[in-house]
Order: C-alpha cells, then structure tokens, then sequence
C-alpha cells in the first residue's frame, strides 16, 4: 500500500508536470513556424512534442536507417542528448518513419502529436526533408554546433503535407577558379539538405585549374591544377604568366576524395554532378598536355581571367578524343548520378578556322562552319556518354549548330536556350543569370566584397520561376527546375563562399520547392530572421546585405538642394540616421521621409534592430563647396559611355565602388581637362578630386592632378600639382587628390587630372 502511494503520487507529480509543460509549450501560433522553404500545406493543432533523451527514432527499414542521423546528430551537438533508435515503437516518445508508397518522390507528411511524430515517405529524401521539416520546427539553437546552455526542445503540434514543386533543386560550386577542400564542400552537402536541395554540381575544370585526380593523366594535376600565384592582383588584370614560371597556387580532389565527398552526399539525398569542361575552358588541360589544342603549343595554367578563350582543344585530332574517352571512363564510375556535365560553353573557335585537322574533319563531315564543328564535338562525346548509361548535360551554347539527340540543356544566358531546347523536346535546367548567379552582388557595393558587376538581390531570387507562362504543357514537363551557380573568380576563401550562398539559397530553395501560388515576399522576409538565427548558430558567415542601407541621392539644381531616399531592400526597416558624422547609436534619428539637405552633411545611416545596428553601415558625404552647380567646361571629353551630365563633377554627390552607378565620369587614355566658372572672384585654398580605381575592370588611378586659378579665364597660373605613381591593386577603391595652395582671389578654376594611359574615373572636383 505503501509502496503503491508513492507510485501514486509520484505518477500525479508527473502528470501535473506534464499538464503544465505541455499548457506552456501549446501556446504555438502561426508566427512561431518560420520553415524555408514554407511547406505546402500545414495546420497547426493544440499542444506539442517535446524532445529529451528519451526520445526514440523508430526507423523498421534498414534502407533508411541512416536517417536517424539527421535528426540525432543536432541532438548530440546542440542539446547534447543521443537520441536512440530503434525498430520497434515504444509506448510513447518516438518518431516514427513509415512508408507510404502512395506518396510521390520526395514528398513527406509529418504528423506532430504531444504523444509522439509519425513522418510517412516513399523514398529517402521524402523522409529527410520530413526530418529537416522537423529540425526547422525546432528553436535555432538545434542548428548550434555546440552544446547550447538552454533550450526548449519542443516542437508544436502540425499536420504538414509537403512537396517539392520541381525535382532539380541544386547549386554549382565552381572550384577551379579557387579551389575549396574537401571538408568545405561536405558542409556544403549538409547545408543542401538543410534547404531541401538535391543537387551538387561541381564545376572541376575551367583555365584556371583542373580540380580532379585521373589517373591515366597524372599531368592534369601535377601541372593543371596549379598556377602562378598572383592573388594580389585584381583577377582580370592578372598577368600572362612566363613559360616555366613556378606554379604553387591550386590543389585537386583525389579520388579517394571524390569517393567520400559522393558517398556523403548520398546520405544527404544530394546527386553530385562532374562537370568536364569541353571544348573551351580547359587551358589547364592544354598546359598539361599541349597536344589537344589545336596548335599544340605549350602554354601556362594562367593566373586569372583570360578573354576570349581561344585555347581550346582540337575536335580535328582523333587524340583528343580519346584523352576524353579516358577521362570518362574514370569519371563515370566515381559519380553515380545519371548525369555528366560537358560544359560547351564560351568557345572562341579562332584557331578552329585556321588549323589544318579541324578544316579536314569539317571537310570529312560535310559540316558547314565551326559552329557545326562543336556541334560534332558535344554530339560524339554525348554517343560516348550515352554508350557508358548516361546522361550528358551541356551549357545553352550546345543548341548552336545543333543540340546531341538527347542532350540536357543548362541555360544560363537567360531563358531563350531552355525555352528553345524543351521545344525540341530536350530537358532542361534552368539557371539564368539574371536570377541563379549567385557571384553577382548582392547589395549596394559599397558595403560589399568585390563581386562580378552585376546586381542578384535576395528578393530577385524569391522571383525565380524556371518555367515561363510562354510554354507550352509539354515544354513545361522539360523543365527539370533550377540552381544557383558561384563562380568563384572573385572568392578566395570558404567563409566568402558561404557569404554569397547564404542567404540567397534560402530564397532559391523556396523558389523551387513551394508552390508559386504560396510564394509571399513579405512573409518570407519574416521567416528568413529566423534563417539568419539558424545560420548564427551553424557558424554560417551569411549576408545581411538585404539590410544594407540604399540611398537614393538627386539634386535640385534650381533650389540648390540634395534629396536623400533611404531604404533597406527588406520592407518596413528601422532606418536611423546622423547628418553630421557622428556613431550611430541611441540618439539617431529615426527616417520617416526622405531627407533635404542644404549643407554640407556627412550621413550615415543603417537599419536597427532592436535598437542597435544591423547589417552594413551607409556613409557618405554630400557636399556644399565653393564649386557646386557651377558652369563646367570640358576642354577634353569624357567617354561617350560615362558622360554623366554637365554637373556630374560639381553636383556635390560622390560617385560609388559601382562604377556603373551613372555618377562617375570616365575619360579613356586621355586626360581631363575641365575648367570651373565660380561666376565671380572667390577666395580658394583647396581643389579636391575624387577617384576610382577598378585595375579588374581597366580603371586606374590617374598619376598626377594640377590646379590653375585665373581672373579673367585667359591667364593661368598653376597654383598646386600631386603625383601618384603606378601601384598593383587588387581591390576597388577611392583616391583623393588634394590639390592645397594659399588663399587667393580667382573666378576660374582649371584642373587637370594625368591618365596613364588607361581609363580613369573621377567624381567629384571640390573647390574650397
Ligand atoms: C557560364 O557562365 N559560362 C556557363
Ligand atoms: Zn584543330
């Protein structure tokens, strides 16, 4: 009896724990579910599951067993708890995965009850993402790589019926223009899975690297894999390198490597594809074994962009076919997926017009231009791939001269090839510039590492639809989906890859994954603060460029007044500001409309948080000087492309890191020349010209600027000059010429400004 009350009242204790805890932990609401990508369908029920060490995944089927991982790894990291599995049920407590062979692939339902969670798929990745489902359920502590202090590991009580929109949901990592080890690519697989991606596409061959082990070839990474380091210089200004040179810069994959990075993927549901560069971008084939060009010249792997690319292999050269036979035959059996990537794209064929065995297997062909020759080319590699059970996948390019029979299409230069492959009855992938290239900026470039010049927002992502309302059903049933492609010109190091991945996938996977009917931008840019949380704790170095402050800058020249636009490309931002250069903090300003500058102002702006700042900081000067809105004559012009306007040089706004920004004027190998008309004697003592220097993009530095006053606009007398010599610069930034003289009375200002013999750009030329 005893005994037994003990057991009673022991029993009611945790009765009345469990009443209170699930009382508190019931209290879930729309709001609290922040999942990305927002499943298909979902319904909040009273009540919630909670997680401890007692909790058990029930997984019957030894095919999906591995899964539990998915789920019990956060556990183990985040919470510190194993979670066991097993194959029977318990009373109470567990997951459950069960199968459903009626659902479609990849597809999961997720039925979450105080009492356990049953999650039904037909296949692999349809519980995964049921799992990752659940993992985004969680609080953003589970994503901690390290035991966090406390949490609540409960999840509320949800019937979720979900489902991808598009079966090719993928990324390219281009890891030839910098190479990324092994371990980098593993995290990336992870993070894939985290966003419901299934796909890897691994760019391994490009000029500037060829990035895997093939063993009949030693050479393609002996020497291929390696270039002349001349990472300080600006990737488009980089030398030619010097036959012989040392090469020390690269790294490859081994096989062995491959093997690992493939096997990982496949317990992440993620297909890993090769892409073997053809018939261009291989230069660092062609420095390892000259004899598959064309001219059979040795050259070097070289250091950084070369344009165009008319190094390319020799299709008139039965050798070189074989090479890439061979290659093939060890590459096909390290990736299971079905499909080869061949590239096709970017062929300069110059050297195919002129080279004696090209002309002949034209000729033997019966073709009828060179276009028709890489047409041969990709057709007889795909016989060869389709020979050997796979599918070849080629850049847009392909369609020129005639697509290979079965060829998928990749289409990149907007959405005219994918549009005209699915025509043709030819699947598709869909990855167009202005949505899916992911090494474009991703905010104003100010506050931006230096990125292709071309502008990817997050919420240009959001828009993405591979499918066009021009299509037909059945051309429509050819797209397979998306990706994102990073090239990686502009990204050295890992922690800068994920900066440009993240968030931008998160918009990608929801692209592709939810229905366009539930796409929502505003709510996604609710969710997405608690994606930022989840990154936080993985130790993901993601941007917060969507809180960048943007400043939408005009001038007034009848009223002499600067309007200043401010805005965050994410809605309804607390933007706060200061007019006088002073840290922004507590005492900012909040910005309600836009501002009205009459005076000189050094702004600086940025988006609050919780009453801090949050994301990049917006400063700029706008100034009122002694030269502002004056007449300007121009006694040498500036480039017809960057003309800006007569006032550009005196409208008291600088010019940007985008040099493209409408604000720069640019004068090409000459110099500049201008004079300003004050309009009457005026007391200067200072001449300052701003300028750009972009050596990536053929902007430089000028070398020298000079000031000269005058009276009456006819005699001149030079009052100040400063030189600058020529510096390497792999960056982009801004130079000031301060041109300091004694006070003097003048209405004439002359300014020259010293080209070296390049483009220089200049804005903006400051009297005081
Ligand atoms: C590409 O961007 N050249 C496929
Ligand atoms: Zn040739």
């Amino acid at each position: 009896m005893k005994i037994k009350s003990i057991f009673y009242l022991a029993s009611l204790f945790l009765l009345l724990l469990g009443a209170c805890s699930s009382e508190k932990e019931s209290n879930f609401s729309e709001s609290d579910i922040n999942i990305i990508p927002k499943p298909n369908a979902l319904k909040l029920n009273n009540g919630s599951f909670t997680f401890d060490a007692q909790t058990q995944i029930v997984i019957a089927d030894a095919a999906y067993q591995e899964l539990a991982g998915v789920i019990a790894e956060p556990f183990k990291q985040a919470a510190g708890f194993d979670l066991t599995v097993a194959s029977e049920k318990p009373a109470s407590n567990y997951i459950v995965l069960e199968i459903d062979s009626q659902l479609p692939a990849e597809n999961y339902n997720l039925d979450v009850t105080s009492d356990h969670i049953t999650l039904a798929a037909s296949d692999f990745n349809g519980f995964l993402y049921g799992l990752e489902t659940i993992i985004q359920l969680l609080p953003p502590q589970i994503n901690s790589t390290s035991k966090v202090s406390s949490a609540n590991w409960v999840v509320p009580n949800v019937s979720i019926q979900d489902g991808p929109q598009f079966k090719w949901r993928g990324l390219m990592l281009d890891v030839s223009r910098h190479f990324f080890k092994k371990e980098y690519v593993l995290k990336t697989i992870d993070r894939l899975a985290f966003h419901k991606l299934n796909k890897l596409h691994l760019h391994l061959v490009d000029d500037q690297g060829w990035r895997i082990e093939i063993k009949k070839y030693p050479k393609l990474t002996e020497i291929g894999a390696y270039r002349v380091d001349q990472e300080d210089a600006a990737w488009n200004a980089r030398r030619k390198p010097e036959l012989g040179e040392k090469a020390t810069f690269g790294g490859f994959y081994t096989q062995e490597d491959i093997k690992e990075i493939v096997a990982y993927a496949q317990t992440k549901g993620v297909e890993v594809i090769p892409e073997i560069e053809m018939p261009a971008h291989v230069m660092s084939a062609i420095a390892s074994y000259p004899e598959l060009s064309c001219k059979g010249e040795p050259i070097m792997v070289p250091s950084g962009g070369v344009w165009p690319i008319t190094d390319i292999f020799c299709p008139g050269k039965e050798t070189t076919f074989e090479f890439l036979e061979n290659v093939f035959d060890e590459i096909i059996p390290l990736f299971p997926s079905q499909y080869v990537h061949a590239g096709g794209d970017e062929a300069t064929k110059t050297n195919w017009e002129t080279c004696p065995h090209c002309q002949k297997r034209i000729k033997e062909e019966g073709l009828e231009s060179v276009e028709e020759l890489q047409s041969y080319f990709m057709k007889r590699m795909e016989k060869y791939i389709v020979s050997k059970g796979k599918k070849m996948i080629g850049w847009d390019e392909i369609l020129e001269g005639g697509l290979a029979p079965e060829a998928t299409v990749m289409s990149w230069r907007g959405f005219e090839g994918g549009w005209e492959a699915s025509e043709q009855g030819h699947d598709v992938i869909m990855t167009p510039t202005s949505y899916c290239y992911f090494d474009y900026y991703q905010g104003p470039q100010d506050s931006e590492p230096e990125a292709f010049n071309a502008y990817l927002p997050l919420s240009r992502v959001y828009q993405f639809n591979p499918v066009l309302d021009s299509m037909s059903a059945e051309q429509k049933k050819h797209i397979l989906g998306g990706q994102a492609n990073l090239w990686s010109e502009f990204i050295p190091k890992s922690s800068h890859s994920e900066y440009m991945i993240y968030p931008r996938i998160s918009a990608l996977s929801e692209a592709l994954w939810t229905n366009s009917d539930k796409h929502d931008w505003l709510d996604f840019t609710k969710r997405i603060q608690t994606q930022f949380e989840r990154y936080e704790y993985a130790g993901i170095n993601y941007a917060k460029s969507a809180y960048a402050v943007m400043a939408e800058d005009s001038v007034n020249m009848d009223d002499k007044k600067i309007i200043l636009e401010l805005k965050t490309e994410i809605p309804n931002t607390d933007i706060r500001y200061t007019l006088d250069g002073s840290e922004l903090d507590e005492n900012a300003q909040k910005y309600t409309s836009p501002i009205v500058l009459s005076e000189t102002a050094n702004v600086k702006a940025a988006a609050y948080k919780d009453n801090k700042v949050y994301g990049a900081v917006f400063q700029q000067s706008y100034n009122f000087h002694k030269a502002f809105s004056k007449q300007v004559t121009y006694n040498t012009e500036p480039h017809k492309n960057y003309t800006a306007t007569p006032y550009t040089l005196v409208d008291g706004i600088n010019g940007s890191l985008d040099f493209h920004d409408g604000k720069w004027q640019g004068w090409l190998r000459d110099d500049m020349n201008i004079v300003i008309d004050l309009g009457e004697a005026t007391e200067v003592s200072e001449v300052n010209v701003g300028s750009l220097e972009s050596q990536g993009s053929g902007i430089y530095f000028p070398t020298g600027a000079k000031a000269f006053l005058s009276v009456d606009g006819k005699e001149y007398h030079e009052v100040a000059s400063v030189e600058n010599p020529a510096q390497k610069n792999p960056g982009r930034s801004f130079k000031n010429f301060k041109l300091a003289f004694d006070a003097e009375q003048a209405r004439y200002v002359k300014v020259i400004v010293s080209n070296p013999d390049q483009f220089i750009f200049l804005d903006e030329v400051q009297v005081k």
